[in-house]
């Protein structure tokens, strides 16, 4: 068996990106239109994603779009069914929309606390349930976008971080669950990168693209996920399952130690 710049290929296949409308979603979509792919976008700013609709025709693949709260079940089943209508099949399933507001834990009420559940888990969970009889025979790819926040402490996002925590467990059992149908479960904990969503979130903590240190030396850009979802969504990584890659220029590994200005490092 041999690898070859073909397996990067999305020619022929069939990709669902969810909050697709800016930030990680749209880069990861328009990737994976230029890398072959027709896509299935959905996302509740509809002006955004007519305009990331259009883009993907520019390059010649079909699209199908959804304008709705990824939170409402009946509309995720809805936006499925178009898929099934369009594409007849999904191979590639990319659950990106996600996100949070900051609060100490004990300020969030039962409706806050039931929202951000639904917003960073019970949809993610739906969206899996409605896509896994869609694909094919041959498997697919499930690429889950969890978060560091689910591999450290997160005060003021608690109940987003443990939720991102619940995917990375769910990459986890589902891969080991969907592997006789040769459906591939992964995960990338995004960490540092510039989008609309981390400028707000980085707004209501004091700024946190500012004075945020990456060991590579600069905040990330919503490209710098698109490589990784790519990947993962390809036959380039037909071998992986269960496992989660780090884009966050390193702060993982990091781990709290920081540069000390003087060409080293200090914990
Ligand atoms: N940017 C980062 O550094 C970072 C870090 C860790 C994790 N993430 C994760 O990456 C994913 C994308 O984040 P981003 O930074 O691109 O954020 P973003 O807010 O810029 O983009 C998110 C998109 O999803 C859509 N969306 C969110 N909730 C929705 C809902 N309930 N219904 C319909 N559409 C909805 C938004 O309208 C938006 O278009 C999220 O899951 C986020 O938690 C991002």
């Amino acid at each position: 068996m041999t690898v070859t710049p073909a397996d990067g290929s999305l020619v022929g296949k069939v990709v669902v990106v969810t909050g697709a409308a800016q930030g990680i979603g749209m880069a990861g979509a328009l990737a994976c239109a230029a890398f072959g792919a027709d896509l299935a976008v959905c996302d509740r700013q509809q002006e955004k994603l007519e305009g990331v609709a259009k883009e993907v025709q520019e390059m010649g693949r079909r699209v199908v779009t959804g304008v709705f709260d990824v939170r409402d079940p009946d509309a995720v089943a809805s936006h499925l069914e178009d898929v099934r209508d369009e594409f007849g099949r999904v191979d590639v399933l990319v659950n990106n929309a996600g996100g949070t507001f900051v609060s100490k834990f004990m300020d969030v009420n039962t409706r806050g606390q039931q929202a951000l559940i639904d917003e960073n888990y019970s949809q993610v969970l739906n969206f899996i349930r409605g896509c896994f009889p869609l694909f094919p025979e041959s498997g697919g790819s499930i690429v889950n976008v969890t978060s560091i926040e689910a591999h450290r402490a997160a005060p003021g996002f608690a109940i987003y971080s443990s939720m991102k925590a619940a995917v990375l467990q769910l990459t986890m059992s589902l891969a080991l669950e969907f592997a006789d149908r040769g459906i591939r479960v992964n995960a990338i904990a995004a960490d540092a990168i510039d989008t609309e969503g981390d400028q707000e979130l980085g707004s209501q903590v004091g700024g946190l693209a500012d004075g945020y240190e990456t060991p590579l030396g600069r905040y990330g850009v919503p490209d710098d996920m698109a490589g990784p979802i790519v990947f993962l969504a390809s036959d380039l990584s037909r071998f992986m399952t269960g496992t989660t890659i780090h884009v966050g220029g390193g702060t993982d590994a990091a781990s709290g130690w920081r540069r000390d200005g003087k060409g080293g490092w200090r914990p």
